[in-house]
């Protein structure tokens, strides 16, 4: 008989299958356009300069980014180039129409590239002022194995496998728990050419007035 499933964390949704084949390899397609324009760059720890696992870019007004200098922030330019975000992509403007129940647009979508052995340490996301907003997450190409817990550091935390397709929500009273990505498995999706998992994040950052 198979074991029940635990419930997730409050205010954490999984949507598995969200998105169909055709619409993973549109949404492909937008982000192959994002980062011709915005290229993917290498994001290293505040203060110790230690390199991300991980290599990013973003699309939105704001973007994500962190060095060793100036840490975690937002901004409106690309680190490297300096050039303007290129805009979020009509069918994740769509995505956080229906799922996020908020009023107001997402600012930012930062873009995570994770090959084989990335990952990334279970962490909150609260660079953003507004928490009132959730964190809308897309997840294309290969498994992850998807760790979330509470909000405090200590909190048990239960993790499960994320496939192309799904979709996160992290709101609520779950806005700000704890996450991460224990592992990638490898070649467990067609998706993309060269393998490796693309994950994409849509957040509010300033509050609205
Ligand atoms: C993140 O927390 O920024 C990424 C989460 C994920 O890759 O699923
Ligand atoms: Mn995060």
């Amino acid at each position: 008989m198979p074991t029940a499933k635990k419930a997730l964390p409050p205010g954490i949704r999984h949507l598995p299958d969200h998105f169909d084949r055709p619409a993973q390899q549109a949404l492909v397609d937008d982000i192959r356009r994002v980062v011709e324009a915005a290229p993917l760059f290498t994001p290293a720890m505040p203060r110790t300069g230690k390199e991300m696992s991980v290599r990013m870019t973003n699309c939105g007004e704001l973007g994500w980014v962190t060095d060793k200098e100036r840490g975690y922030r937002y901004q409106p330019t690309h680190p490297v180039t300096a050039e303007p975000w290129p805009p979020i992509p009509d069918t994740l403007l769509d995505l956080w129409r229906a799922v996020a129940d908020h009023p107001d647009p997402p600012q930012a979508c930062l873009v995570n590239f994770y090959s084989d052995s990335a990952k990334m340490g279970l962490h909150q996301d609260r660079d953003e002022s507004d928490f009132s907003a959730p964190v809308v997450s897309v997840s294309l190409g290969d498994d992850c194995l998807f760790r979330v817990g509470g909000v405090n550091r200590n909190d048990p935390t239960q993790s499960f496998r994320l496939r192309s397709g799904d979709v996160v929500i992290l709101g609520g009273e779950g806005r700000l728990a704890f996450h991460g990505v224990d592992r990638i498995y490898p070649e467990t999706s067609t998706l993309l050419k060269n393998g490796g998992r693309i994950n994409l994040t849509l957040r509010r950052v300033t509050i609205s007035v």
